[in-house]
């Protein structure tokens, strides 16, 4: 396997280049691919598993959203997703569908991308979109075909899927687990240039099967990692926790550095330039939201425990409250400042829980514009792109999409998602500001301008002269 060093450079599958051009020329086959649930993973798996060349039904029960993806919007937003989306099914390789067909039939690798979100009121993840896909391919699966599983799991899953595939087939079927690794804002390059694929299998069909599959990504130099089932379903998982555990850390150290005037954001960029310890993941702040991070420490020490071996992750809940402590500090630091948090106005700038995303699942800006508003003031949300889901989720938040309008009449501001829009602000231009109090969670703004500019600003992690 080639070193990180020895790899070609990642611009090898670049946006703008379709592999397929050539692939014959090249040695590399085309195969028939499904991708069944076609959510976030599911989508924009379609879109690189048909830039890769392959063909490709995408698979899901939402008719909705079947609409939506043959028009070429994927339905949330991703930088250069919908694009591409169009230019793959304007290239004929990429359909979808709501429901299996004879067309499954000769399918050579099936994906599983079906959702796992965290049960209703249990920190374990809800995996019956897995068992209900199961259960809709059954019918349709072919001996040969393979069955890799691309969904985040609690470990031991797939070894259940197989017996389950096992008496709903009537034969032992190729089941494998490829996790995903793609970060949301980054979907399609993440897919296309991941750091490393990672395949569990039980047996060589399928690992020959998912070396065609990502053959022109292997032979750019991409690590291939070959397992079995647990790790390959474990590997997700740890790398999950491993990168909360990373952001909580940078977010324990802030909590004293606020106690000892200290600067947290000085202290990462210390201790990152430790080749051990590197610098990503180390920005201090409001903490980790979204769809994975939260859901998945909760599912490992879920399924931890019921493995018996609870002890060995019980860190991970002191990694989820620190997390979720960052985002009470900030309704301290208002309460300091403002004295009562009753009857006054606050801006929380980002809904999202991170930039160039329109998520809002668990995401820390959503929950602090919560918390204010439910400490007895009103609070309005400016996102670039989120606020339908702000209204979604809660009508009870004040939304403005203007964001020189956001600023009046406000009596402090707290930047929470860290948009390009607000790191670029100049905030000589904001007026109406009932006073002049701002609170940067993310560690992004240049403080000396926003003082200039008459504001008070309060940061996470450091203290400020003002
Ligand atoms: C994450 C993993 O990175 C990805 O590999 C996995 O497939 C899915 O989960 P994603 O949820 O898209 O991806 O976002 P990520 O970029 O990891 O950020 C997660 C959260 O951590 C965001 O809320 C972000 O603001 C926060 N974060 C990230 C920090 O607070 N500090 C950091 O230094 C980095």
């Amino acid at each position: 396997m080639p070193s990180l060093e020895q790899r070609t450079p990642k611009s090898i599958i670049r946006f703008s280049e379709d592999v397929n051009i050539g692939l014959g020329r090249l040695g590399f086959m085309s195969l028939k691919i499904s991708v069944i649930g076609l959510g976030y993973l599911g989508a924009t798996h379609c879109v690189a598993m048909s830039k890769l060349g392959h063909t490709v039904i995408g698979i899901e029960p939402n008719q909705a959203k079947i609409d939506s993806l043959k028009s070429g919007h994927a339905g949330f937003f991703e930088p250069g997703l919908d694009e591409e989306l169009a230019k793959q099914i304007a290239s004929g390789r990429l359909t979808f569908q709501s429901s299996h067909d004879e067309g499954s039939r000769d399918v050579d690798v099936h994906f599983i991308c079906v959702g796992t979100p965290q049960k209703d009121g249990s920190l374990a993840a809800d995996t019956s979109y897995l068992h209900s896909a199961i259960k809709d391919l059954a019918p349709y699966l072919s001996k040969d075909a393979v069955v890799a599983g691309k969904s985040t799991v609690p470990v031991g899953t797939a070894a259940l899927l197989t017996i389950e595939l096992t008496n709903l087939a009537g034969f032992a079927p190729n089941l494998a687990w490829n996790p995903e690794f793609l970060r949301e804002g980054t979907a399609l390059e993440d897919s296309l240039n991941p750091d490393r694929l990672v395949v569990g299998v039980t047996n060589q069909h399928s690992e020959d099967k998912l070396r065609e599959v990502f053959a022109p990504m292997i032979s750019s130099g991409i690590p291939f990692i070959v397992t079995d089932l647990a790790t390959a379903e474990l590997v997700k998982a740890a790398a999950n926790a491993f990168l909360a555990t990373k952001i909580s850390f940078i977010n324990a150290m802030a909590e004293i550095a606020e106690v000892s005037g200290a600067d947290a954001t000085q202290l990462a960029t210390a201790i990152g330039y430790d080749e051990r310890i590197g610098n990503k993941f180390l920005r201090n702040g409001v903490g980790f939201g979204g769809g994975c991070l939260p859901k998945d420490i909760r599912a490992l020490m879920a399924r931890a425990e019921e493995l018996g071996v609870g002890q060995s992750v019980a860190y991970l809940k002191e990694i989820d409250k620190i997390n979720i402590r960052r985002r009470d500090r900030v309704i301290d630091m208002l309460t300091q400042e403002l004295g009562t948090l009753k009857g006054k106005k606050v801006l929380v700038l980002g809904a999202a829980f991170k930039p160039d995303s329109d998520d809002v699942r668990d995401s820390p800006a959503l929950e602090i514009a919560s918390l204010i508003q439910g400490a007895g003031a009103t609070a309005v949300v400016h996102d670039p792109i989120a606020l339908s889901g702000v209204n979604k989720k809660h009508p009870e938040l004040t939304t403005q999409q203007d964001l020189m309008k956001a600023f009046d009449g406000v009596d402090a501001v707290v930047l929470a998602t860290e948009w390009q829009e607000y790191r670029q602000l100049d905030p000589a231009t904001v007026s109406g500001v009932a006073n002049k109090l701002i609170i940067d969670g993310r560690n992004v703004l240049d403080i000396a301008k926003w003082q200039q500019a008459g504001f008070k600003v309060l940061a996470l992690g450091k203290t400020i002269k003002n």
